[in-house]
């Protein structure tokens, strides 16, 4: 179907990425389902492209017409006044892998890749493990308890803090869940008190890495600081870039990982067929997480700018256009897979785009992954009758692009 054909313009779809509605947070998938079936390349009145079917999605995430970062800044000061790139928030966005594009990411991400072979991940489990355990005893000394306070929003950020290499007592400094920053991914524009809280948490942070980076050039360790003090000394990246991947880590992998391990276990509790066969056959696990985060992705959709006027699917795409590719719909799309919109955990080969794709393809979704497995694992051994409260959950408000629970009440 053309952009351009006569349904598409009539189609005024109930969703505004700019204007997040309470329905639309708590179900997006109907809307995904009409975008892909009257207007896969959508124009939204606010001028933004919403690609919604998994051919263009992912065509568009991995071909080199399209950039994250090229018209970025651009397209924010024309939207936003010449000023707000200087913002201590986005000055620091800037210097992020996810916001570079070509050479320059490349370098960055090639630093920071240093800290995420498959054999360091791997060798975290035990760790992950024992972090889980302990969030599991402390759980069990209450009657009632929140899966997302208690169980899944810690193990993200001890596992971070951990790679880091940031002292043990200084971990619940970055133990708040609202502080990590991941709000000004969203398109919605920052309101004067969030900017300026993120502006002060952006400032508390480069002070805080500042200081790492001079605790481990005194006393490396076996960390991503240490790693990256010495690709500085490569010449592969700079100090400033240093601090704000360090930031990105938290911005990229916390909440991310707090939403796949919540969603995920929302899915299979509400699912007791796949509940009791992964149970029966834990061989099944990691096959099952990635049809937990195709099913219910923790990050719906992720952005590109084309670099150049391109046609895409009949869409004029017009060079310096935003194009939000909606990773949450084209996961549902029955041209990419049989029965798309049911959760079945026996699905093998799947691929799912909620890491993204091409150059920017999640840095962190080995790390990701294995962490919903070990908070699986534990929870099914430690807490075999745990009972989520799965009717009416509260989903986090004011958020498209990530999806997750505010809060999972449960007993044991
Ligand atoms: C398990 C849940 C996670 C999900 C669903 C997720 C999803 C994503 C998505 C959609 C992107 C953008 C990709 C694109 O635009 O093509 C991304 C990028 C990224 N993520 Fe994740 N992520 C997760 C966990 C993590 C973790 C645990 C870390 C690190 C601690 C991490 C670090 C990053 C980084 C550094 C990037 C930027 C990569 C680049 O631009 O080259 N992520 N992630």
């Amino acid at each position: 179907m053309s952009a351009l054909s006569p349904d598409t313009a009539a189609f005024a779809p109930a969703f505004d990425p700019l204007v997040p509605h309470p329905l639309h947070v708590r179900n997006p998938y109907h809307v995904y389902a009409q975008l892909r079936e009257h207007a896969p390349m959508y124009r939204s009145p606010h001028g933004v492209w919403i690609a919604s079917r998994h051919s263009e999605v992912s065509f568009m995430l991995k071909d080199a017409h399209f950039g994250r970062g090229y018209f970025y800044f651009e397209n924010m000061s024309k939207r936003l006044g010449p000023g707000i790139v200087d913002q201590p928030v986005y000055a620091s966005a800037r210097n992020m892998m996810v916001m570079k594009d070509g050479e320059d990411h490349l370098r960055v991400r090639n630093a920071v890749a240093r800290g995420f072979s498959h054999k360091r991940i791997e060798a975290m489990r035990p760790f992950m493990r024992s972090v889980m355990s302990d969030l599991v005893d402390a759980a069990l000394k209450k009657t009632a308890f929140d899966v997302m306070l208690d169980l899944a929003f810690p193990l993200p950020s001890a596992v971070i803090c951990h790679l880091i290499g940031i002292p043990e007592q200084d971990w619940p400094k970055f133990s708040r869940r609202s502080a990590n920053g991941s709000r000004a991914l969203e398109p919605a524009p920052l309101s004067p008190l969030e900017l300026f809280e993120q502006n002060r948490a952006v400032n508390e942070a480069h002070a805080y890495f500042q200081w790492l980076i001079e605790l481990r050039r005194r006393e490396p360790g076996d960390d991503l600081t240490s790693l990256l003090i010495a690709a500085e000394a490569d010449g592969l990246i700079t100090r400033a870039e240093t601090i704000d991947n360090l930031r990105m880590m938290f911005v990229g992998g916390q909440e991310t990982t707090v939403n796949t391990i919540g969603n995920g276990l929302l899915a299979l509790y509400r699912h007791p067929d796949q509940l009791r066969a992964l149970k029966s056959d834990m061989a099944l696990l990691p096959d099952a997480v990635t049809e937990m985060v195709r099913y219910d992705s923790a990050v719906q959709m992720t952005p590109r700018q084309a670099r150049e006027d391109i046609e895409v699917a009949g869409a004029s795409i017009k060079a310096g256009e935003t194009i939000l590719c909606i990773v949450a719909s084209a996961n549902r799309d029955s041209a990419a897979w049989p029965e798309a919109e049911s959760f079945d955990i026996s699905r093998r080969n799947s691929y799912p785009l909620s890491f993204g794709g091409g150059p920017h393809y999640c840095l962190g979704a080995q790390l990701g992954q294995v962490e919903t497995e070990v908070a699986l694992q534990t929870i099914f051994e430690r807490l075999p009758d745990l009972k989520p409260e799965i009717d009416n959950p509260r989903w986090l408000p004011g958020t498209v692009v990530f999806r997750g629970l505010q809060s999972l009440p449960a007993t044991a």
